[in-house]
C-alpha cells in the first residue's frame, strides 16, 4: 500500500508489564516477517512487525522502551495511529520437509507468531524456543500452545521452563531433533548464537535483522549494512543464513540514528 492511512485502535490488549497489543479492524496487507511504519501523532514514526490472527484486521504488539512507544502505551481505544506499508522481505517456509524450529526473544515473537500460525495451517510440526526474563514476559505462549506449537520455554529467573538461555535449550534439542529450517528473531547476541549453531550443523535458517530505520522503504540508506549495502527495510529484515554470511557487521556492530557505528558490548 502506497498511501498513508490513519486507523482507530479497535482494541488494546495488555500482554505484560512492557508489551501491549493494538488491534485494528482493517484488512491491511502483509506477510510474516514484514513490518509497518507507524506514526504516533506528536512523537515519531517507528517500525513494527505485523500480526494477523483469524479473519479480518491486523495487529501490532509494542514494547514500551522509549518516548514514542511509551506514548503509544498511554493511548486509548478509538485513538488514531498512522500507517504506511507493509514493507520488507518475508519468511519462507521450506518446500520439502515438515519440521521447523523458531527461536524467539522479546518482541521477536511478533513476526514469529504470525509465521507459526501460517506453518500450522500448512501442518508443519513447529518447535518454538521462547526466552524471556520471567514467566509473565513469555509473549503469546498460550496462543502458540492452542494452535499446536510445541513450546520450549526458558526464563532468566527460572519462573517457567528451563532456567537459562533459549539458545542453550535449542542447541541441546538440535542434537536429537532434525529441523528442515530454523527461524530466529530477537536480540542480536541471541541471533548470532543461533546462526553459529545452524552454520555448524548445516541447518537452513532465516533471521530478522533489525537496523535503525527512518524512511522504511529504501530511500534514505540509514538501514544499509556493511559491506553489501543491503537495506534492511527492502532486502531485509528477513535474511537467509547463506546471505547472512556476507553481512560482516552482523553480531559485531550496528549504526545509531545519526549513522555512527556502535560496537556491541560483547565484541572485544
Ligand atoms: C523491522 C523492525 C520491526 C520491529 N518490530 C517491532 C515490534 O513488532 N514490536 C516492538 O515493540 N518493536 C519493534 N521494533 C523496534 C521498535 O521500532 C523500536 O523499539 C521503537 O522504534 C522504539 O522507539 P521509541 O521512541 O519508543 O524509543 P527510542 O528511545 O527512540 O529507542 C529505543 C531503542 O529502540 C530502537 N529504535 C528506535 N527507533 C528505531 C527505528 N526508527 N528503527 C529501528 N530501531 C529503532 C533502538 O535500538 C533504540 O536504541 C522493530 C524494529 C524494526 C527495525
Ligand atoms: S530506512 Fe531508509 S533505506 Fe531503510
Amino acid at each position: 500500500m502506497d498511501k498513508p492511512l490513519a486507523l482507530p485502535i479497535q482494541k488494546i490488549i495488555t500482554e505484560s508489564e512492557r508489551v501491549k497489543t493494538y488491534v485494528f479492524d482493517y484488512d491491511f496487507p502483509g506477510e510474516p516477517g514484514q513490518f509497518v511504519m507507524c506514526w504516533i501523532p506528536g512523537f515519531d514514526e517507528k517500525p513494527f512487525g505485523i500480526i494477523k490472527k483469524e479473519g479480518k484486521g491486523f495487529r501490532i504488539s509494542v514494547a514500551a522502551v522509549g518516548d514514542s512507544t511509551k506514548a503509544m502505551h498511554m493511548m486509548e481505544e478509538g485513538d488514531l495511529l498512522g500507517f504506511r506499508g507493509p514493507y520488507g522481505s518475508v519468511f519462507v517456509l521450506p518446500e520439502k520437509g515438515k519440521q521447523i524450529a523458531m527461536v524467539a526473544g522479546g518482541y521477536g515473537m511478533v513476526p514469529l507468531s504470525y509465521l507459526a500460525q501460517e506453518a500450522r495451517k500448512k501442518e508443519y510440526k513447529v518447535h518454538l524456543f521462547i526466552g524471556a526474563r520471567n514467566k509473565q514476559e513469555l509473549l503469546f505462549k498460550e496462543w502458540m500452545e492452542e494452535i499446536g506449537v510445541l513450546v520450549h520455554a526458558s526464563t532468566d529467573d527460572g519462573s517457567e521452563g528451563y532456567k537459562g538461555f533459549n539458545t542453550d535449550l535449542f542447541k541441546s534439542n538440535a542434537e536429537k531433533e532434525s529441523y528442515d529450517k530454523v527461524y530466529t528473531v530477537g536480540p542480536e547476541i541471541m541471533e548470532l548464537k543461533i546462526a553459529q549453531i545452524c552454520w555448524e550443523k548445516n541447518i537452513p535458517f532465516e533471521v530478522s535483522l533489525e537496523r535503525y530505520m527512518k524512511c522504511g522503504f529504501g530511500i534514505c540508506g540509514q538501514c544499509s549494512v556493511d559491506p553489501t549495502g543491503w537495506r534492511m527495510c527492502v532486502e531485509g529484515p528477513v535474511i537467509d543464513g547463506e546471505k547472512l554470511k556476507k553481512i560482516e557487521e552482523f553480531g559485531k556492530y550496528h549504526r545509531t540514528a545519526s549513522g555512527k557505528v556502535e560496537k556491541y558490548p560483547w565484541v572485544k
